[in-house]
Parts: structure tokens; sequence; C-alpha cells
């Protein structure tokens, strides 16, 4: 498996801020990108439109979807604020929303500047268990507008109960978002299953397909009454109709797209995205359990991630007590790739680790037990 991926010379545990692109995307960006461009009789946009349907396509597979419920997106942040100023439940004054305060916090940014002067987000203190429906349902009021979920918790390697949090907001009559930024590529998520409201999420973590490549999928109910407010012509339901004095939303999600696209990032993205979809998800998830059973079994008591592989994410946390400088110090004196934040490091078992890396990891670690 290592040999179809581009990996760095120690072992890399950080798919969890960017995975390693695989070998093939090159040769996939030199077809679907520069060749229409280069050898192309006419312009090359009829390829490169057919390319990011591509990566709508892709989506649709990975979430079992349809495609034309997807928009593509610069990053999740841009999603999340187009959204709010574009459904009325929203972007209504006095909007109310539920998040965590464990949430990455460009997410709670965008929702300050996006959501009316009047409106309240209610944070979930970072000390509670996110992992808890309880916690979540102690929480959830009928007066609140919509509750804003990741699915992976980033610094805290917890997963959220999306499933259970989504089927509470449908009994309190409350939207659902999910961001799945942390979540897609290791952790399944079925759309037809959760049947959220809303979800955001990118490309350039465990899908390992690169950057600028997120998207925006809404609910086949919520997407007519969306009006989004920064549109260009490719949000109109016909681009090329070009009268100045009509314009006419684009009856897909792609009314949330605006003016001339990107396409590069989406290229890039739709092969890896493929890629998974053809090995699945699912066996991306059981790789990663068992290489994180291999650690826990030799190193469980530097690990504060949860013990439960249920509410467990693709990435362990670990802390070295007093020494956690000096672990992070060592790990990189012998080139393993790790990050910190402050709960401990992060460790990302991808498909394209193995037992080997593992228990080089462990044979430092267990300096620190
Ligand atoms: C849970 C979560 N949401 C969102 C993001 C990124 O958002 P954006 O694409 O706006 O940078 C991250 C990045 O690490 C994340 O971990």
């Amino acid at each position: 498996m290592k040999t179809q991926f581009h990996l760095p010379a120690g072992p890399y545990f950080l798919s969890h801020s960017v995975g390693r692109p695989l070998r093939s995307t090159q040769q996939h960006f030199n077809e679907h990108f520069f060749a229409p461009w280069q050898q192309g009789q006419s312009e090359p946009w009829p390829q490169w439109l057919g390319a990011v349907q591509d990566f709508t396509t892709a989506l649709a597979r990975l979430f079992n979807s349809e495609a034309r419920l997807f928009c593509p997106q610069v990053n999740l942040s841009s999603a999340l604020s187009k959204l709010v100023m574009a459904h009325p439940g929203l972007s209504k004054a006095k909007c109310k929303v539920l998040m965590s305060e464990q949430d990455f916090p460009s997410m709670g940014f965008a929702l300050q500047k996006s959501l009316s002067p009047d409106s309240e987000i209610v944070f979930i203190p970072a000390g509670e268990d996110v992992s808890d429906i309880q916690v979540w349902q102690s929480h959830m009021q009928a007066d609140m507008d919509m509750v804003f979920i990741s699915q992976v918790y980033s610094n805290s390697g917890r997963q959220a109960p999306v499933t259970d949090i989504v089927a509470t907001a449908k009994e309190l009559s409350m939207l659902s978002l999910v961001d799945v930024a942390q979540g897609a590529g290791v952790i399944p998520l079925d759309l037809a299953l959760v049947q959220p409201d809303f979800l955001i999420g990118s490309s350039v973590k465990w899908l390992c397909g690169g950057p600028g490549a997120a998207y925006l999928w809404l609910s086949n109910e919520q997407l007519p009454s969306c009006e989004p407010k920064d549109v260009g012509w490719f949000s109109h339901a016909n681009p090329f109709e070009f009268d100045i004095h009509h314009f006419a939303y684009h009856d897909s999600a792609l009314r949330f797209w605006g003016g001339t696209p990107s396409v590069a990032p989406y290229v890039l993205a739709a092969h890896s995205i493929n890629w998974f979809n053809d090995f699945g998800v699912d066996k991306v998830r059981a790789h990663n359990l068992k290489l994180q059973r291999q650690l826990l079994d030799e190193c469980e008591s530097l690990a504060v991630s949860p013990m439960s592989e249920q509410h467990r994410s693709g990435t362990l946390i670990l802390h070295g007590g007093a020494k956690q400088e000096q672990m992070m110090r060592e790990l990189g004196q012998h080139n393993i790739s790790v990050d910190a934040r402050h709960l401990g490091a992060r460790v990302s078992f991808h498909i394209y680790n193995d037992e080997q890396d593992v228990a080089q990891l462990i044979s430092i670690l267990k300096r620190f037990i």
C-alpha cells in the first residue's frame, strides 16, 4: 500500500492535518486538467466542468447521496457563511445555534460573523463529553434553530453520536449540520441513514485530495428554500442565458457555486475520493482501528482519547505527563511525524501506515510510560 502514496522518509501520522497524495494523482491531473488545456482544439471548459462533476459524483458515492445536492466550495468556513446567509431559518433575526467549544474555531468565527447581530450561539462547555448523547440532549432546546455537529473532534480524538443528535434535532424541529472535515475518508457516514439537513467537509485530510476541494451538501428538503447572496453566473439555472435583468437560481446545490469556478483542486480531489470509494472507507477504518489496538496494547496509559472504539476517532491523543515536551522532541528527532494540541500529541494511522511504523512509534513512547 505504501508504494501507492508519496510518503516522507519516517512514519507519517498527520492525516488529521494533511493526507499524503496518491502517486497516480499526478497523471490524472495531467490528463484531466492540463491535457484539455494544452492540446485541445477549442477552450477546455467542457472537460473541466466534467471533471468538477466527477468530484460531486465521487462525493455522492462516498456519502450515499445524490451529486446534485453537493456544491464545490473553497473551504468549510466559506461554505458555512454562504449557507447561513442563504437559508431563511438561519438568516432571520435572533437565530439560536448550539455548538461545542471543542468545534474547530473557524466554524465559530464564520457563524458569529454570518448570523444576524441579535443571534445567539450557545456553546456546550469544553469539559463536557461530546461523545455522550445525554450531554447533547441536556443542551438541545426547542427554541434553538440549528445544532452544529462535528463528526470528529480533532483535539480530543472523539466522535460525536451524529445519528442520535440528528434524530433528537428532528424531534425538536431544529436543523442539523454535520462538519465532516476530520471524519471524511476514515469514519463512514451514510447520508441516507443519518439524514441531517446540511453537511460541510473537505478533501485535504483523510481523503488525501489536497486543499481547496471542500463541499456543501443540502438535503432535498432544505435546498429549495435556500437563496444564496454571493451568486454568480454559475449559480444561475442557465449560466449562458446572459440576460443581466434576469437571474434564476440553479435547481441543484450549484446555486451556491458563484462566478467562474476553480477547477484544479477538484480534479485532484475527485481522483483521490474515487480511489477511496473503490478501496472502501470501512476498510480504512478497520485498518486504522487495528493499528490503534497495536499501540494501545503497549501504551494505553499515555492515551487520553476514548477507550471505546465507538467513541474514538481516527486520531489517538497521547500525553506523556510531565515529559510531554521531551516526548514530542524525541519523536521529532526520530523522524516520526505527529503534532500536538493542548490535550496531547495527535497520532493518526492511515492506510499507508503499517505495523512497522507503529512499532517504531511504540519503541519511543515506551520510554515515557
Ligand atoms: C473539525 C474541523 N472543521 C473544519 C476545519 C477546517 O475548516 P476550513 O476548511 O474552513 O479551514 C478543520 C480543520 O482542521 C477541522 O478540523
